[in-house]
Order: C-alpha cells, then structure tokens, then sequence
C-alpha cells in the first residue's frame, strides 16, 4: 500500500545540552538524517528538518550542582556549543531551537493540559524518598548507597555503575542523599501517568501489522515491549527544572523530561512557522520521520504516538529509522569517561575536513549493528577512497581539461562501444543510489556514490587521453567530455552525503545549478562550457594528524584506569576492617622463623614481570638477593635503596623468573590493598635477629 505524501517533516533526536556532541551522535543520528533531507530537497520535495537541545532532566541538574552554578547556565553554554557544532558540519537544519524557548514551554503545557482536560492520565500516588534537609523529594540519581547486588558503594538509585545492574532506590542499602547527605525518609507523593496499557492494542497493530517494513532493529525492540505488555508510564517528577505541571495540586512539580521533549519538534516547528506549522503535523499528507539512536526507540516508537494519539489532532510517525552505536578504538562512547572524538575538538584538531567525517561516519554507520571507529580506518578511508578515488578522477579531470581546452568543455563525437558501457553502468547506479537513500541504507548508497567515482577513475585510465592525444586528438574530445559530465554527476550524487566537496566541485566545474534529476545525464555541462582552475578536492591525511589522537586517547585510557584503580584502592579503605586473629600458636613454631633486619643496597623491577622486584640486601653475612611481589606497591622502586627491613632468612631459596630468591621481605598488608615494607624504628646493624 504505496502513500503518496505532499511533505515530509524529518526530526532528529534533541541531544541533551549536558555536554558537547560527539562522533557517535553524528554517526547515529545526525549525519543519516541530514542526508536524507538533503536528498529529499535536491528531488524538490517540500521538507521541514527540525532540530533542537533537550534542557530538561536530572543530568542537567547535578550537572550544575557539580560545577555550583544553575541549571540553565549549563544549558546555555551546551545548546551553543551543540549548535555551531552541527552547522559547521553542516547538519542542514531549518530550525534549531531549545525546550527552554518561551514557545516551547507553552505548547508543551498545553499540550499536557490538553490531555489532562480529555482524562487520558490517571494519577497514582506512591512513596518515595525525600531529604527533609533539603526539602525535596530525591530523583533516582541523587539517592546513593550500597549496592545490593554486588555490595560497591556509591551505587546509585537507578543503577549501580560497578556492576551494571539496573536498582531502584529503595533497593539501595544505606541509601543517602547526595543533595544533603542525610538520610532519606519516604514519603507518599502523587503523579500523573500516561496509560500506555489502555493504548496498547491499537499501538500493537499498528506497529506489528501496520509498519512491518521498518528496520528489524527497531520492530524488533517494539515487538519485545509489546510482548512484555505496556505498564502506565509517570509523566511528572517532583524537581524544580522543568516545566511545571500546569494544573491545580501540582505545586513542585514539573513535566517529565521524556514527556517534554518530543513536544519540542513540535514546539520547534511552530517558532518557526507561526502560522503554517500545523500541516506539518496534522495534515494526513505529511508523513513524519524520526532519526535516532537506539536508546530512544521506546519513546519515539511506543510513548510519543500514544501522547500524540491521545492528544487526537495528530499524525504518527511513518518510520523511525533507528540506528545501534558506534564504538571509538573498541570501547564503548562515554562522555562520563571522555571516552569520545568531540565535534569541536576535531573541528580544531582537524580543520576543514568535516567531509571526510561525514564520509567515515557514513560509511561505517552503525545502521544494523554497532560499529567501531578507529583512526587508522579514518585515515585508511581517506587516503585509499576519497583522495584515491574520488579526488584522483576530478584533479586528472581538471588538469587535462585546463590542459588541453584551457577549461572549455570539449565537443562530444560519437560514442565507441566502450563509451556506451560505461554510460550504461553509470546509469544503473542512479536507480540504486535511490533505491538505498528511499530504504535509509546510508552505507549502501554511499558506495554507489563511490562506485561512480570508481567508474570515472577506470574510465581514465583505460582511455589514456595523454596517450591518445599524440594521434586522435577528436577522440580525445569524446573521452575528457565524458569525463567532465561524470564529474558534474558526482557533484550531484555526493551532495548529499559530502556537501562541502560538492559545493567545492561545483565551484570547479562553474556549475551553480544543479538538481537531482540530472543524476545520470551527460548533457549536465554544455559544449563551451568554461571550467575554473581547480586545486585538489581531497588531501592525503598524515600519520602525524593520525598519530596524535591516538595518543591522546591513549592519554584519556591512561587516566581513567588510574582513576579506577584510586576509586577501588579509597573503596576498600572506606570498608576495612582488621581480620580477624588467628587461633593460639606456640612460641617453637615462631622460633623455627629466622626474621632478621638488612639494608636494601639496590632495588629494582624484574624485566618482564609487573608484580616482581628484585632485592639486593646488605643481611651483615655478605649479601643475598631477595625477589618480592611488591612492584605495584612501589612505582618508584628507587626510593626503597638506604631503608632496612626486615625479612625472613632462612626460608629455602627458590627460582622466580629464573632468578633465585634468598628469604622473603616483610611486609604489611594495608586498608587500600598496597604493600608497605617493615622497618625497624632505628637503624640496627646488619643481620640482626627480631625475636
Ligand atoms: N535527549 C535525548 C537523548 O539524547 C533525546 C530526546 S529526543 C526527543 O537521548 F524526542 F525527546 F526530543
Ligand atoms: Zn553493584
């Protein structure tokens, strides 16, 4: 059953303004929807791209709190950042707003209002915790204690980051609040529910029978919380940034983040068309599209088309082309890790190669699984594809062109059979370039974008014009028209993908118009046509460039395993207690130990060994080497040399790492797990006994 649509409204998921956007944003959300926008408008479709920062939450808060500043300090400061970000990689948005603009808090209100006035929420009250100190009811991530699963400390109310389980707060033992650090009590507090189980038969049909064309990872997801059934979903939190509930009894309260910000397209749309923005949400013509990441599929999928059913007056959403993560080196995305390549680090790092992101971002998305980003497969796509390829093919075009015709497009002749296969091929690619971008199979139509290139570069070389021209120089004509035409095809089908190249190669080719449906023509450029000067499109990446964001995220890893092993070390300090005594022992077996004070004359680590160090000891009877496994405790092995310590002398000696090892130095076994060496209170002589 084949829509015939007027328009099409495209979102894109509103990141939150908590911190900077990162690769894995671009990768998964941005970059795919900004492509299929530009390819719609480049049909002459009517398209609306709607963008904007998500301001409310929790993270947003503790965020402010952190840095002791306010909430809307912090959304300031990141909607900006977000912004010039996504326009200089040219996210091509109409309108990027925010969820704290004066429209938005209206049509989100109202749009609550709405549903409260029909009765499509119940209300339910339910205990939850409250700090009287601070006067507040405790959002899930301000309650901390220990976690009951696996007993780390500092878990908090709605997970435990050690061991990854999923908790609600009053699982928590111990549990504190992190605003004031006492106590918690419960208390009953009332809130307003979306019932998602009244609406899940129709969501049922229309998602499972309706819309079994959409991507497997996204039916898939829904088909899995349909089948655990749909449970009232609370659309109010007790906090004091958001939206406040705008009904009686609802002091304190305001709009679930979840709740609000989808609302913002909306809300986004009408600050843009104050007049028109309805029929890009209400009009059963227009069919709506939402790019996000996978996180956000039950919302997008499941809550908003049941908020926005409820409400009665609007469309649903046509598809939801979902996408999974992108990794970075092999770990997963993490801003609390700085585990990230940040857009506007790289647009400083790197500048003036937002193309080729947009190209590796593309051409490794992560539509249906997670993918990995590394920087050598940056280079590597770089060099050996869009300079080897693509940039090759133009900078030979160009050159022979200026050349031969100082520029002017050469006169056609007639086409050999050679020529005809060619032209042949390039016109298939069209129909599966389209093909691709209709299904949302960015990676796929990147590569046909690609294989023209390839066409025009094998095309090239298998004619050799340099060599021809020394007898055919008509051929040559034919060949070098050709050629330019595949180059004007280029502009047109990377546009899309590569707007910065494309607009770059149009300024080559002295083409300003341009549209879709020339895709596939060799009369884009007339004969005469006068070309420009071109320099290159695409440059070789360096190592060095590659060499130092490797290094710097070899920093990054550096400093969060340190981090972690100092988070663990305090951990275990926090929750040590003596162990117990042993039971009674008789003073002949203490006696068989020979224990004896010795000087340490050189310390140093074992080659090969993290745990080993290697005791030169001055023991009073001529010096014996002791090996111990104390280098963790010691990252400065050196600062032991001129101490005494004590250790066992007579224990029998034993070959570690093909060393030999003459007794056993003392040690003491402290709260945080390291090492520290026994020494006598003064200096003694060498080789005396403790006893
Ligand atoms: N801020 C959310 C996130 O980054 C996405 C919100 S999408 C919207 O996961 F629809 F709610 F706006
Ligand atoms: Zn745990």
């Amino acid at each position: 059953m084949e829509k015939k649509f007027k328009r099409t409204t495209v979102t894109s998921a509103l990141p939150y303004a908590n911190g900077p956007v990162h690769i894995g944003h671009l990768a998964g959300v941005y970059v795919p929807a900004d492509i299929y926008v530009r390819f719609l408008r480049l049909k002459g479709e009517d398209v609306l791209f709607i963008g904007g920062s998500d301001e409310h939450g929790v993270p947003i808060t503790i965020k402010a709190k952190k840095e002791g500043v306010t909430p809307q300090d912090i959304v300031d400061r990141y909607h900006n950042i977000i912004k010039d970000s996504f326009k200089e990689f040219g996210i091509s948005f109409d309108v990027y707003s925010r969820t704290t603009s004066k429209t938005h808090r209206e049509v989100a209100s109202d749009f609550f209002r709405k549903l409260y006035d029909k009765g499509e929420f119940i209300t339910q009250s339910s205990e939850q915790y409250y700090d009287e100190e601070a006067k507040q009811f405790l959002a899930d991530r301000y309650i901390t204690g220990t976690c009951p699963k696996c007993g780390a400390e500092g878990a908090y109310g709605d997970q435990c980051e050690k061991c990854g389980s999923t908790l609600s707060p009053t699982e928590l033992i111990n549990p504190k609040s992190a605003i004031s650090g006492s106590k918690p009590v419960m208390k009953e507090t009332k809130h307003w529910y979306l019932p998602l189980d009244k609406h899940e038969e129709w969501l049922s049909k229309w998602i499972l029978n309706d819309h079994k064309e959409w991507k497997t990872n996204v039916y898939g997801q829904c088909k899995s919380w349909l089948d655990m059934h749909l449970q009232p979903r609370a659309v109010s939190r007790d906090l004091d940034w958001g939206i406040p509930v705008p009904v009686e009894g609802a002091e304190g309260k305001v709009l679930y983040v979840w709740f609000d910000a989808p609302i913002g397209y909306i809300s986004n749309t009408k600050e843009l068309l104050p007049d028109s923005w309805e029929k890009w949400w209400k009009d059963p013509e227009t069919r709506l599209l939402h790019f996000i990441g996978k996180d956000n599929i039950v919302f997008h999928c499941i809550v908003f088309p049941a908020m926005l059913k409820a409400e009665g007056s609007y469309i649903l959403p046509d598809n939801v082309p979902a996408n999974e993560f992108l990794n970075l080196e092999g770990d997963k995305i993490s801003t609390s890790r700085n585990w990230a390549v940040w857009l506007h680090e790289y647009l400083r790092d790197i500048p003036g190669k937002q193309d080729v992101l947009r190209y590796v971002l593309t051409a490794n998305a992560p539509e249906t699984k997670d993918n990995d980003f590394t920087w050598k497969d940056y280079q590597a796509r770089n060099n050996n594809e869009l300079v080897a390829i693509y940039g090759n093919f133009i900078n030979r075009t160009m050159v022979l062109t200026q050349k031969y015709y100082n520029g002017a497009v050469p006169e056609r002749g007639e086409l050999t059979d050679y020529d005809k296969q060619t032209l042949q091929e390039f016109a298939d690619i069209r129909k599966n370039l389209e093909h691709y971008l209709e299904i949302f199979r960015f990676r796929d139509a990147l590569k046909e974008a690609m294989n023209l290139a390839r066409i025009g570069n094998k095309y090239l070389a298998d004619c050799e014009p340099w060599k021809v021209i020394k007898t055919d120089e008509a051929r040559v004509k034919t060949i070098m028209n050709i050629s330019l035409q595949i180059a004007a095809n280029l502009a047109i089908a990377f546009e899309p993908f590569l707007p910065f190249s494309s607009e770059k190669l149009r300024g080559f080719l002295a083409m300003p118009e341009f549209k879709w449906n020339d895709l596939g023509s060799i009369d884009i450029l007339p004969t005469g046509h006068q070309t420009n000067k071109a320099d290159l499109l695409f440059e070789k990446i360096e190592d060095d460039v590659i060499d130092a964001q490797i290094k710097r995220l070899g920093g990054i890893k550096k400093k969060n395993a340190e981090a972690a092993a100092e988070a663990e070390a305090k951990a275990m300090a926090a929750s040590w207690k003596p162990e117990p005594v042993k039971e009674y022992a008789d003073f002949e077996g203490f006696e068989k130990l020979d224990i004896r004070v010795g000087k340490i004359l050189e310390c140093t680590n074992v080659p090969k060994s993290d745990k080993l160090l290697q005791f030169k000891i001055d023991d009073g009877m001529g010096g014996r080497t002791i090996l111990s496994g104390i280098a963790k405790s010691y990252p400065n092995p050196a600062e032991l040399v001129g101490k005494q310590v004590c250790f066992v002398a007579n224990f029998k000696p034993r070959k570690m790492m093909g060393i030999e090892s003459q007794g056993m130095i003392m040690s003491a076994v402290n709260s945080d797990g390291k090492l520290v060496v026994i020494s006598p209170s003064k200096e003694v002589a060498n080789g005396c006994i403790v006893g």
